[in-house]
């Protein structure tokens, strides 16, 4: 069977999109599926390239059994599009700059990870970046909701 590649893809991929490849990756294995899915992240800025996720993500994961310690900034490419079946990005500014980059034979999925999640008071994952604990714990609540509903849509029964 194919595996399903994932990129999650956020501003500085040092928050969010970290976050969401850990528990997309954590989510995946309790699920026994990880001989399906693959998972990675990148950001639209090559401002963190190299670098470990915050502190602030990683300590607010790992007190949720996370350990995104391991991964490292990155910046998306054209060649993701040719890699990845579904690329979703964590809010509408990140999307764009991906919707300029997306070659047009690009026949995967490209949207937002909020779009599988059935939350419209928030269509996005907040940046929280420039915030304190309390938008960390935000972005992991939206980021479980969503990763649980997007593996329910990728595998849903009847689906090959
Ligand atoms: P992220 O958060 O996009 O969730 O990784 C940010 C990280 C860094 C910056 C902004 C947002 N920055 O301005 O450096």
């Amino acid at each position: 069977m194919k595996t399903i590649n994932v990129l999650m893809v956020c501003l500085g991929n040092i928050c969010r999109s970290p976050t969401a490849q850990g528990v997309l990756e954590s989510l995946v294995e309790s699920r026994g599926l990880s001989h399906r899915v693959r998972v990675d992240s990148a950001g639209t800025s090559g401002w963190h390239i190299g670098e470990s996720p915050d502190s602030r993500s990683q300590s607010a994961a790992l007190t949720r059994g996370y350990d995104i310690t391991a991964q490292r900034g990155r910046r998306v490419s054209v060649h993701d599009f040719d890699e990845f079946d579904f690329i979703l990005a964590m809010d509408s500014d990140n999307l764009a700059d991906l919707q300029s980059l997306r070659p047009p034979h690009f026949s995967g999925h490209l949207g937002l990870l909020m779009d599988f999640a059935k939350r419209p008071e928030y269509p996005h994952v907040p940046d929280p970046y420039h915030g304190g604990t309390a938008g960390f714990e935000l972005v992991l609540d939206l980021i479980e909701e969503a990763s649980a509903a997007l593996l329910d849509h990728m595998f849903q029964p009847g689906k090959p």
